[in-house]
């Protein structure tokens, strides 16, 4: 019997599908979905999750109509500007992975100064994945270590998962337990492809804006009762 996830990672899909059914532009569907991430952060921090990952913005999002990106960056703004002050209310630390240098130097800010403001709260993290890619940070953090080789400081053959996993955006955080995926599509779409390695997958046909607290713990619940082996069999699990 596992317990809670130190870690739960979520892939919030369905806005435009929500918005669109009911006849509403795109931007209106993750208006909605801003709805649902408030409601499931204050959920996790209740629940006592260590970390919160949250998909908000890919690498490939960025191919979107200009009008969309520009409304999802505003839509982080305002998320930033209205949250901050609850989440140091709730003890939530925030956290951001993906490429900041891609984002506009405004938004680059106030998610610099949020994260800023909240740096000694020492409850739950809330990790926003925005212009991530996993392959993007794969590639960076492998840049990296790289250059470290030529500069001499790292030898080749000390290069080791730790090694790498501490290059990574991620670094510091334990790796993702459970990963959700709303919006009923059945991928991972370049999220976290390293760290969810041995990560626990639920998926629901729910669109990210209809998501509820409740159909969030019914999947914690159905998590506690799988069994987690990492490669060993139940028996030596059991032991
Ligand atoms: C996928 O739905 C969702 C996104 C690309 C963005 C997710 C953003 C939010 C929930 C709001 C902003 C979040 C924060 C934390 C500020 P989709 O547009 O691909 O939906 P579809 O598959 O139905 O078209």
């Amino acid at each position: 019997m596992t317990d809670l996830p130190r870690h739960v990672a979520i892939i919030m899909d369905g806005n435009g599908r929500w918005a669109t059914s009911r006849g509403l532009g795109r931007v209106r569907g993750h208006e909605a979905g801003i709805r649902t991430v408030e409601q499931v952060v204050e959920h996790c921090a209740r629940r006592g999750i260590g970390v919160l990952t949250l998909y908000a913005f890919s690498s490939e999002n960025w191919q979107r109509p200009p009008a969309e990106v520009g409304a999802l960056m505003h839509l982080l703004r305002v998320f930033l500007r209205r949250e901050t002050a609850r989440l140091r209310r709730n003890d939530i630390r925030l956290r951001a992975i993906g490429r900041r240098e891609r984002l506009e130097p405004v938004v680059r800010e106030e998610l610099e100064e949020a994260c800023r403001r909240t740096a000694d709260c020492s409850g739950m993290v809330l990790n926003l994945a925005i212009s991530y890619g996993s392959r993007d940070e794969l590639t960076t953090a492998v840049r990296r270590l790289a250059r470290e080789v030529r500069a001499g400081t790292l030898d080749p053959d000390a290069i080791d998962e730790e090694c790498l996993t501490a290059a990574l955006d991620t670094r510091g955080l334990p790796d993702p337990d459970l990963l959700i995926r709303t919006g009923g599509e059945y991928r991972v779409s370049n999220f976290l492809l390293w760290q969810a390695a041995y990560a626990e997958l639920a998926f629901t046909a729910t669109l990210w804006p209809d998501f509820t607290t409740a159909e969030l713990d019914g999947i914690l619940a159905d998590y506690g009762r799988r069994e987690r082996r990492f490669g060993k069999t139940s028996e030596q699990v059991a032991s």
